[in-house]
């Protein structure tokens, strides 16, 4: 009876809430329309008000298939206002997948000249002229769409084409296209270049901005004479046009892969190259590093061109997958909000990411270089040609990139022992903001990312970082090849491949994964050599301090721990899955215990004051017997906590 009575108490609950929302939408809708003061007003209905302007979201009632886009940027201002512009065009093709009369398009902070001094597109059914009729066309700046009513509408199954005039600016931002200046020989110099990721591709021409519509992009650029003009295709058609008697250069450029419209770039520049061709059996790869001419000169591209060839190569066979592209473009940038982007075919780089001068750099800039390079050619295939769906899954993506960037530069370097960097540069990194209650979980709900700033909160260090160690320690306890079918047997679906497998796991990969990921934090393991009692607690920084976000994992995790007693390496690991256990095998005897072997784990590590000791009187005779990272993890876990 009582759950009957739970149901129906539900039930009238939900139906008050219903009831609420509408009148809270239809009171809304109504003083929309009273602030417009007339009833023409855009939303004719109080669901077009709910689509448009509570929604952050594409409805995916039409899927783009191709764009063709021609972009003009002005390198010098306009004579009247001072501003620097760009103009441009598209045509957009798409399927309608469910019958609508509404059409919404991501654009923001463009205008849109008028079709036939009327609406702000055009839309016609493909391969006719037919145009379809409109009953209003607005732009929505909150939502950032332009949203186009249509008087009829459109059929499923049947392709549009919706075509657009516009202007932006080409404003000196470091998001869309914007432009970048630098002095060169006395002489102030300019580059026109772009950053799409994550939501400005919609600054620079109208398109379905979210990650999974992918579509093709058919790319020409106007630019003035002498200087070149680079995208994500190869450069196929460069002609010398004359517009109103000014002499142009146009370029058009080799159709992309369908991929994601934050993956664009469009560079114009003076800038030149160096170029070396890596040839494999079936494919012909241009490789090109891209600089400002004086960089060029100085030998500062050099590098990045020795290393680009290899990492490309351990990638093509660390994924079992050919490089997708003909070609590599890279390029150093005077000013670019982050380190690089991996645009597919056209990294853009910070100039000091990118550029090494033998004379003055320092080692470290060099290591930099290699394992940035590394990380951004490793989204090529993971992250470019595979892409998560939604912005919530950043982990996956940059965490992944993160961990194989130093598999990609040991390839490059293997006399430098790279890989042991990502515990210094990662995990010690990342250890500082995770042992805080301010931290948050690897994976969020996907309805929890929605607003654009939401979005560029999620590439923060626990998704980089801490991705990178926990990804690191699946494929330790999965073993490498493991780790690696499960990316080349279904690479599309990563994760999920290996998700069931357990092997010679105590659990299945989802459940021992699931408290890493979805809760956060990280334990401090506490080995009581004395007795063999071995602990965990989810460690914090300030001990005092109250952790207020329940998990659904109580703190706790399955930990594998992989250990060495008295020089001797143990060969399997031991897997902590209690809050505390005791593990006869982990008493000391005289011994000391060292554990979380090359802190394969994500987790710190304490004992009692005898194997402290124990340890210490070690490293004083001979350190050798204590691998070098374990080292590091004693220094700073001494510190932590004493
Ligand atoms: C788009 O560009 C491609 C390649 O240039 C061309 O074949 C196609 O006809 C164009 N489509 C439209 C609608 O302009
Ligand atoms: C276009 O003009 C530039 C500068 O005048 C010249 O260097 C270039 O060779 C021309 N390109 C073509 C394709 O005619
Ligand atoms: C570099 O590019 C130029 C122009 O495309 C080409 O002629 C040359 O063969 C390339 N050099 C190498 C080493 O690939
Ligand atoms: C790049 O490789 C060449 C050929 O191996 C070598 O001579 C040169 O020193 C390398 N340049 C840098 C900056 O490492
Ligand atoms: C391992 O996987 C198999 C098949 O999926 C399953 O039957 C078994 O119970 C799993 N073992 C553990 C310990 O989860
Ligand atoms: C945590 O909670 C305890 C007990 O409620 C309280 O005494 C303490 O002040 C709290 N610590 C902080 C840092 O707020
Ligand atoms: C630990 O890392 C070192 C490289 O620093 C490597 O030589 C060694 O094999 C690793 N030990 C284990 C048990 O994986
Ligand atoms: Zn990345």
């Amino acid at each position: 009876m009582g759950k009957t009575c739970r149901v129906s108490t539900l039930c009238v609950l939900c139906v008050i809430l219903a009831l609420v929302s509408i009148a809270t939408i239809v009171t809304l809708w109504t003083l929309a329309l009273t602030d417009h003061g007339d009833v023409t007003a855009p939303w004719d209905s109080p669901i077009i008000f709910v689509l448009v302007l509570l929604s952050y979201r594409l409805s995916m009632d039409v899927i783009p298939e191709y764009y063709n886009i021609t972009l003009w940027p002005r390198l010098s201002p306009d004579p009247n206002n001072g501003l620097y512009i760009f103009t441009g065009q598209s045509t957009v093709q798409f399927e309608c997948v469910k019958e609508t009369n509404l059409i919404l398009i991501h654009s923001s902070q463009l205008s849109y000249t008028r079709q036939d001094n009327k609406h702000m597109a055009s839309v016609t059914t493909a391969g006719t002229i037919k145009v379809l009729i409109q009953k209003s066309t607005w732009l929505q700046p909150e939502t950032q769409y332009l949203v186009i009513n249509l008087k009829s509408k459109l059929r499923q199954g049947q392709k549009y084409q919706l075509y657009t005039e516009f202007t932006g600016e080409l404003a000196d931002d470091l998001s869309g296209f914007y432009r970048s200046e630098y002095e060169e020989d006395g002489l102030q110099k300019m580059v026109a270049t772009s950053q799409m990721h994550p939501t400005y591709a919609r600054k620079t021409f109208p398109c379905f901005d979210e990650p999974a519509l992918k579509a093709i992009f058919h790319i020409t650029l106007i630019h003035p004479p002498g200087t070149v003009a680079l995208s994500n295709g190869m450069e196929r058609d460069i002609a010398n046009i004359t517009i109103d008697g000014v002499s142009w250069t146009k370029t058009k450029f080799e159709p992309t892969k369908k991929m994601s419209t934050y993956l664009l770039a469009i560079i114009v520049s003076d800038y030149t190259y160096i170029n070396t061709t890596q040839k494999d059996p079936q494919v012909i790869l241009c490789i090109r590093i891209w600089a400002r001419r004086k960089a060029i000169d100085l030998g500062q591209g050099n590098y990045a061109l020795n290393v680009t060839g290899p990492i490309l190569d351990f990638f093509q066979s660390y994924y079992n997958i050919a490089y997708p592209l003909t070609k590599s473009d890279q390029i150093a940038l005077p000013d670019f909000y982050y380190g690089a982007m991996e645009n597919w075919g056209l990294v853009t780089y910070r100039e000091t990411n990118l550029l090494y001068d033998p004379e003055t750099s320092s080692s470290r800039n060099k290591e930099k270089t290699a394992t940035i390079i590394a990380h951004e050619l490793a989204h090529m295939w993971f992250g470019n040609l595979v892409t998560l769906r939604w912005w919530n899954e950043v982990w996956l993506n940059e965490g992944f990139a993160s961990y194989v960037a130093y598999l990609g530069a040991d390839h490059a370097e293997p006399t430098w022992n790279v890989r042991d960097l990502i515990v210094l540069d990662e995990i010690h990194k990342v250890f500082a903001v995770d042992a805080l209650t301010s931290s948050h979980p690897l994976s969020s709900n996907e309805d929890s990312i929605v607003l654009p700033n939401q979005i560029s909160e999620q590439f923060d260090v626990i998704s980089y970082s801490k991705g990178a160690a926990v990804l690191r320690m699946l494929s330790d306890v999965l073993s490498e090849p493991v780790f690696i079918q499960g990316l080349s047997v279904c690479f599309c679906i990563f994760l999920l491949a290996v998700k069931e497998y357990n092997g010679s796991l105590p659990h299945s990969v989802d459940r021992i994964m699931s408290p890493w990921v979805l809760q956060m934090g990280f334990p401090v393991v506490t080995i009581n050599t004395a007795i063999g009692k071995v602990s965990q607690k989810h460690f914090l920084l300030d001990a005092d301090s109250n952790v207020t976000v329940k998990s659904p994992y109580n703190y706790e995790w399955l930990i594998p721990i992989r250990w060495i007693r008295g020089g001797t390496v143990q060969k399997d690991i031991w897997w902590l899955m209690e809050k505390e256990v005791i593990n006869l095998e982990m008493r000391s005897d005289g011994f000391w215990v060292l554990a979380n072997i090359n802190v394969t784990g994500y987790y710190r590590v304490n004992y009692d004051l005898g194997n402290w000791e124990r340890l210490f009187t070690q490293l004083n005779t001979n350190h050798k017997v204590i691998p070098v990272i374990n080292r590091a993890q004693l220094v700073d876990d001494a510190f932590i906590f004493h």
